[in-house]
């Protein structure tokens, strides 16, 4: 009876679809052309979105405002370099644009809506804001009216990263208030390295020292750590990765927790080739990681003069990497995929 029981048991928990928010992605302006451009591609992987100030997918070719003009989505399902656009269905998408954006203008970051309505997600828009383009906080940055060319990050007295994360993490999580103590581990990692989802070698995860290897890892690697394993870059081709990014683990994440992985991408001149850390550690999304055990990682693109000729350090959502640049052949696109094979991989080995 009880072995029934458990085997029933087992067998719903096994066939149970993966969390759907297992893994997720934002990013401001280009990075939120590039997060449009992830999640309608890798839908398969990746379930939710926050789409800020960015132009809608496949948009770039000329300034058309009709969306159907620029989509090329359902041509790259046919050939299999975008997953089915079935996975897209209840989705979680959050769109923010300024009033007074004068970069992507607000009726052009409006498309986004079309496209991804057109998919039958589960979408949240923020239009009302009296502000510019930035990412908005309630803590850090440049008045909230006006452009701030240091940063773009917008003092609004408005957690937009908790509004977006809480969304997507559908409507539950917990609101930082005054101050979060950051007591996880933000770490500098080799992008290159982590684009290699083979060279995690799980054996060693799962069987050998699962918590002294991976743990020490999280504990020790306080600058730069290469994964074991040989670096491929090679096979995500010309692109504009910087060579390090960074991870930020939650506190609770850092001592086996399972946690689920959210992207998140910076815009043009906000890389760590100009900023350093500041999008990562000042635009409230660490905090909310830490409360509510979110993975947070923060892909860094540089600035390139030629071979790509990317002069503000962009996403590319226009195609100077290659024509790819919106699907699974994009060398951006496949970079950070792989990056986020990457850290599912570990996460799944910290399951045993
Ligand atoms: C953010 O804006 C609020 C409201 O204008 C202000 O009280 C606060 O001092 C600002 N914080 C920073 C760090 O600029
Ligand atoms: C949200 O959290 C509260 C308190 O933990 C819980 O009672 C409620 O069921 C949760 N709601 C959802 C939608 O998960
Ligand atoms: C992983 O580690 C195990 C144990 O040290 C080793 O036998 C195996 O060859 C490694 N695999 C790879 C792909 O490096
Ligand atoms: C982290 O784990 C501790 C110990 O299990 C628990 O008390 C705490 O609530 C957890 N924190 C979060 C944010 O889940």
């Amino acid at each position: 009876m009880w072995t029934i029981f458990y085997t029933i048991l087992l067998i719903v928990s096994i066939t149970e679809a993966k969390p759907r928010t297992d893994v997720t992605v934002s990013g401001l302006s280009s990075g939120g052309a590039m997060t449009a451009q992830l999640h309608l591609v890798y839908s398969s992987t990746i379930s939710g979105s926050g789409v800020l100030a960015g132009p809608p997918y496949y948009c770039a070719q000329g300034s058309s405002t009709r969306v159907d003009e620029c989509f090329q989505l359902q041509s790259y399902v046919s050939a299999g370099t975008a997953d089915p656009t079935s996975n897209l269905k209840n989705d979680p998408v959050y769109i923010f644009s300024g009033r007074y954006d004068p970069v992507v203008f607000p009726d052009i970051v409006k498309l986004n809506r079309k496209v991804f309505s057109s998919f039958g997600t589960d979408i949240k828009t923020n239009y009302e804001m009296r502000t510019t383009h930035g990412y908005i906080t309630d803590n850090f940055g440049g008045p909230c009216e006006f452009p701030d060319l240091k940063y773009f990050i917008n003092n609004c007295s408005f957690n937009l990263a908790y509004d977006v994360l809480n969304h997507i993490f559908g409507g539950n999580l917990t609101k930082p208030t005054k101050s979060v103590p950051l007591t996880g581990q933000f770490l500098t990692i080799e992008q290159p390295a982590l684009m290699n989802p083979e060279s995690v070698n799980i054996t060693v995860l799962k069987h050998t020292n699962i918590f002294s290897y991976w743990a020490n890892w999280l504990k020790t690697s306080t600058n730069t750590y290469k994964l074991p394993g040989s670096i491929e870059i090679s096979s995500v081709g010309s692109s504009s990765f910087d060579k390090e990014g960074y991870v930020y683990y939650p506190t609770n994440c850092t001592k086996g927790e399972k946690c689920p992985i959210h992207v998140a991408l910076h815009g043009c001149e906000q890389g760590k080739w100009r900023i350093g850390d500041v999008f990562a550690k000042k635009t409230g999304y660490l905090e909310v990681a830490e409360l509510n055990n979110i993975i947070i990682l923060f892909p860094q693109i540089i600035a390139t003069h030629s071979d790509p000729s990317n002069k503000e350090g962009c996403r590319d959502w226009w195609g100077y990497t290659s024509s790819n640049y919106a699907n699974k052949l994009g060398a951006e696109m496949a970079g950070v995929k792989k990056m986020i094979d990457s850290l599912r991989a570990i996460n799944d080995a910290l399951d045993v």
